[in-house]
């Protein structure tokens, strides 16, 4: 074993390799490894996480600053000599017009975008099953076997605060906004009118009356949270609304300047799974002579409206009604004396309705109005019982009418 060493020399390793083992005993009894060395380099950089899907496009900026005036036109012809009255030649051509102004600033950013990507896009389809003739019937037809016979036998209590009609809008002002939400008082004898633009922002505009709406002169009120959709409500001195990317409802009241959290579980709120996809609305507030209510679409089905009632002393929930009603054919929605009525996905016509105190459906089929414009809000208002929508920019009024009308307040 030792051979190729001299004789002195091979004790002489021996006694040495025997003392460096008897240094080492104490130490590291049981371990013949050294001490841990320094650690080791960083490893290498990973790869990159996969892209998040898009978020949604943010609203048309401002127009840019009016561009400066055209070049004076070339000079007219000299007018003939006629019997005219005219002295002179007739006036040139107006020149052409200036060059464009400069891009406006950037719009409002636009709602966080989802964190899966981007799948198909759902076809928002009015009925599933139906074809040719049945998709022109627009009632609903998923509740036709449970609630039909209910409708029939029963002459519900509900019966004479049901909606006969809704008459002609009237027109209260135009803007350049396609989504906004407009809303007055429902209770108190307050002219106040206070307006949100586009579905998403952070300032809500207060006009004394409308007077000051037709004449643009109002006040910006700072919200404490961003507001998503156009489904706000204003009631007794606050501000009802959205809190963007959470499933959170504000209650902002004015002048104090205090606000009070809600949160909904069970909600869908974000990645564009809609309440209604038409008005981008996760959540829509209602007030009516019930109460105060909240609907959204469940995030147990992923489908199905539902709307919290909220007890407005405590804002706090006090029940929770499951319709039924598959969000996918529901374009928008209001509540007026405790009934849901919801439009079809064109918002034409009011296609379902639900008692919200009997809970159960009540047939329901009468038109909304001629225009397929983008409809961004819909809300009943007690107080002068109309509707009050955001089509496409135009702010306006639908008077309603009730069966009967011994019931108005
Ligand atoms: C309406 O306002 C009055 C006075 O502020 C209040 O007493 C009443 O409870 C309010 N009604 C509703 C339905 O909130
Ligand atoms: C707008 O109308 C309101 C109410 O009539 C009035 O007080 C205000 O001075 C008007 N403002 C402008 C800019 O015309
Ligand atoms: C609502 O009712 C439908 C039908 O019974 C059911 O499928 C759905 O899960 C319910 N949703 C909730 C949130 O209770």
């Amino acid at each position: 074993m030792w051979d190729g060493f001299p004789g002195h020399f091979r004790s002489r390793v021996v006694v040495v390799l025997f003392s460096s083992f008897l240094c080492s005993l104490p130490s590291k009894f049981f371990s013949f490894a050294g001490p841990p060395g320094p650690p080791g380099l960083p490893g290498a950089i990973g790869n990159p996480g996969e892209q998040g899907a898009k978020g949604d496009p943010g609203e048309l900026g401002l127009p840019g600053n009016k561009g400066p005036p055209g070049p004076k036109g070339e000079k007219g012809d000299k007018g003939d000599v006629s019997n005219d009255v005219l002295p002179a030649g007739a006036k040139g051509d107006q020149g052409p017009p200036g060059p464009p102004g400069p891009p406006g600033p950037p719009g409002l950013p636009g709602p966080p975008g989802g964190r899966r990507a981007k799948g198909p896009r759902q076809p928002n389809t009015f009925n599933r099953q139906c074809s040719g003739e049945t998709c022109a019937v627009p009632n609903d037809d998923t509740l036709v076997g449970k609630a039909g016979e209910k409708i029939s036998e029963q002459h519900s209590p509900q019966a004479e605060s049901m909606i006969a009609s809704i008459g002609n809008p009237t027109q209260v002002l135009k803007v350049t906004e396609t989504f906004g939400t407009w809303m007055r008082e429902s209770n108190r004898s307050d002219e106040r009118i206070w307006v949100t633009e586009h579905f998403s922002g952070i300032l809500v505009k207060e006009f004394r009356d409308r007077a000051s709406l037709l004449n643009g002169s109002y006040s910006s009120t700072l919200l404490p949270h961003y507001f998503h959709g156009c489904g706000h409500a204003v009631h007794n001195g606050a501000l009802f609304y959205h809190k963007g990317g959470s499933n959170t409802i504000v209650r902002f009241e004015f002048g104090k300047e205090t606000s009070q959290m809600l949160k909904l579980e069970n909600a869908l709120y974000f990645d564009r799974k809609y309440l209604f996809a038409n008005s981008k609305t996760y959540f829509n507030l209602a007030v009516d002579e019930k109460g105060l209510w909240v609907v959204y679409a469940s995030s147990v089905d992923g489908s199905s409206m539902v709307v919290a009632q909220l007890e407005e002393r405590t804002f706090s929930v006090s029940r929770v009604i499951n319709t039924t009603y598959p969000k996918s054919k529901a374009g928008n929605a209001f509540i007026a004396r405790g009934v849901l009525y919801v439009t079809d996905t064109k918002d034409m016509r009011i296609t379902f309705a639900f008692d919200l105190l009997g809970e159960k459906q009540i047939n329901a089929n009468f038109n909304l109005r001629t225009s397929q414009s983008v409809l961004a809000m819909l809300s009943y208002n007690m107080r002068d019982r109309r509707l009050y929508s955001w089509e496409d920019g135009h702010l306006m009024l639908y008077p309603v009418r009730f069966l009967s009308a011994t019931l108005n307040q």
